[in-house]
C-alpha cells in the first residue's frame, strides 16, 4: 500500500500555486510499538496554513521544504497497539495532507458518528468551533442586548460566532461577500441582519444595521471591514483578534484601519491563538455539542473530493468561494457513503 503525501515544494509569493506542492507516492508509515495507524477520511482546510508555507516569523513554525503540509485530519483507526483505540475507531488528529498517519496516539481525539457526523470534529465541534467559542465568550463577553458584528459571518468560525451570540441575547450582524451567503446568515443561522463587505457604502450599511453601535467586533479579516466597523464602535467594545484574512496573501504590507477610534472609544483589542485554549476545550466541547444536537447551531460544510485537489481548493478561502467549513475528502467516509 502506498500512502500519497502533498508536500510543500517551494514557499508561494502571494497567491499559492500548483508548482508550490507535489504530490508524492510514499509508503504507509510504520506503526510505533503501543501506536496507533489510521487512515484519513476528511482533511480540514484552514486559512491558518498559508503561514505555515511562509517562513516569516509567526507563532508557529512553517513546514519544511519537502514536509507534508500540516492540517486537522478526521481519519478511522486502522491498527491499534494503544489500548485506548482499537481498529474501527474514528479520530480527529493532525495528521496533515497525507492519506495514512501513525504516532502513540497521544493526541488523538476519538469522535462517536451517533453524536454528530465525524467531520464536525474538524469543524463546528472542532478547531474552528472552539475558536469562536473562546474568542467570543473569554475576550467577547458579550451581553444580552449588546451587538456583536462579526466578519467572514458565513464561514467556518464566524457562522459559530453569530449563533453563539443569538443563545446570549445579542443582537448579530455579520458582514460577508455574496448575497447568498448574507440570506443564509440570517435566514438559516438566525442572524439579525448581514452586511456585504462589496457594498461601496459598507459603513452606512453597517450604521444602518447596528443602531445602537457596535460593542463586539470578531475580527476575522481587518482592511476595510475593520475601517468600517470600528467607526461604530461602543464605549467599551471588546474586539477579538481571530484572524485577518484579507491580507493573508499579500506581498507588501497592507495599511490597516485608522487606530484613533480604538482610543476614542476605550476599546479592548486582543490578539488570540485557539490552541493556547487547551484548558476551554471540554466547556467548548459540552457547550457545542448540545447547541449541535438542540439545532440552535447549524452549520454547513462544502466537501471537495480528493486529496489531490487540496491545492486547488486551498485558495476558495481567500477567494471568498467557500461556502461553509472547508473540507477535502480524502477516502470514503463508512459513516455516510
Ligand atoms: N486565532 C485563531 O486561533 C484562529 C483559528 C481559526 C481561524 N482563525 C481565523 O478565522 C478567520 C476565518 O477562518 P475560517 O476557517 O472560518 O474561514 P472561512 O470563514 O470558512 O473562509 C474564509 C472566508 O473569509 C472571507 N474572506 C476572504 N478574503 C476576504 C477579504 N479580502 N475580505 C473579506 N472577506 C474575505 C471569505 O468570505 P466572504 O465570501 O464572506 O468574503 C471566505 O469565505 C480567518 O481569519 C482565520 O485565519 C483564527
Amino acid at each position: 500500500m502506498t500512502n500519497r503525501q502533498i508536500q510543500l515544494k517551494r514557499r508561494p509569493v502571494g497567491r499559492p500555486v500548483a508548482g508550490d506542492f507535489e504530490m508524492v507516492a510514499g509508503r504507509l508509515p510504520a506503526l510505533p510499538a503501543g501506536g496507533v495507524l489510521r487512515r484519513t477520511i476528511y482533511l480540514s482546510l484552514d486559512p491558518y496554513m498559508r503561514g505555515r508555507m511562509s517562513d516569516a516569523a509567526s507563532y508557529a513554525t512553517p513546514v519544511a521544504l519537502g514536509g507534508v503540509m500540516t492540517g486537522g485530519t478526521v481519519s478511522q483507526v486502522i491498527e491499534s497497539g494503544n489500548p485506548a483505540f482499537k481498529a474501527g475507531d474514528f479520530v480527529v488528529g493532525n495528521d496533515g495532507w497525507q492519506e495514512y498517519g501513525a504516532s502513540d496516539g497521544r493526541e488523538l481525539r476519538k469522535v462517536n458518528p451517533s453524536d454528530a457526523p465525524i467531520s464536525t470534529g474538524v469543524g463546528v465541534l472542532g478547531m474552528p468551533g472552539m475558536t469562536a467559542y473562546v474568542g467570543l465568550l473569554d475576550i467577547g463577553q458579550p451581553k444580552p442586548g449588546e451587538t456583536v458584528v462579526v466578519s467572514a459571518a458565513s464561514g467556518a468560525v464566524g457562522s459559530v460566532v453569530g449563533q453563539i451570540a443569538k443563545i446570549h441575547g445579542c443582537r448579530a450582524v455579520g458582514v460577508a461577500g455574496a448575497p447568498e451567503k448574507c440570506d443564509y446568515v440570517v435566514r438559516e443561522l438566525g442572524f439579525d441582519a448581514c452586511v456585504s463587505h462589496h457594498d461601496p457604502n459598507l459603513f452606512e450599511a453597517l450604521r444602518a444595521q447596528c443602531p445602537k453601535g457596535i460593542d463586539v467586533y470578531f475580527e476575522n479579516v481587518g482592511g476595510k471591514v475593520a475601517a468600517a466597523v470600528f467607526r461604530l464602535l461602543n464605549k467599551g467594545a471588546r474586539i477579538p483578534l481571530c484572524g485577518l484574512i484579507s491580507d493573508y496573501n499579500a506581498t507588501e504590507a497592507v495599511p490597516g484601519p485608522p487606530m484613533r477610534p480604538l482610543l476614542v472609544s476605550r476599546a479592548l483589542l486582543k490578539g488570540f491563538i485557539v490552541s493556547d485554549h487547551a484548558d476551554r476545550a471540554a466547556a467548548f466541547l459540552r457547550d457545542g455539542s448540545a447547541w449541535v444536537r438542540e439545532g440552535r447551531i447549524k452549520y454547513k460544510e462544502d466537501i471537495v473530493e480528493g486529496l489531490d485537489q487540496a491545492p486547488a481548493a486551498i485558495l476558495r478561502l481567500f477567494d471568498g468561494a467557500n461556502f461553509g467549513k472547508l473540507l477535502v475528502r480524502v477516502s470514503k467516509d463508512p459513516t455516510r457513503d
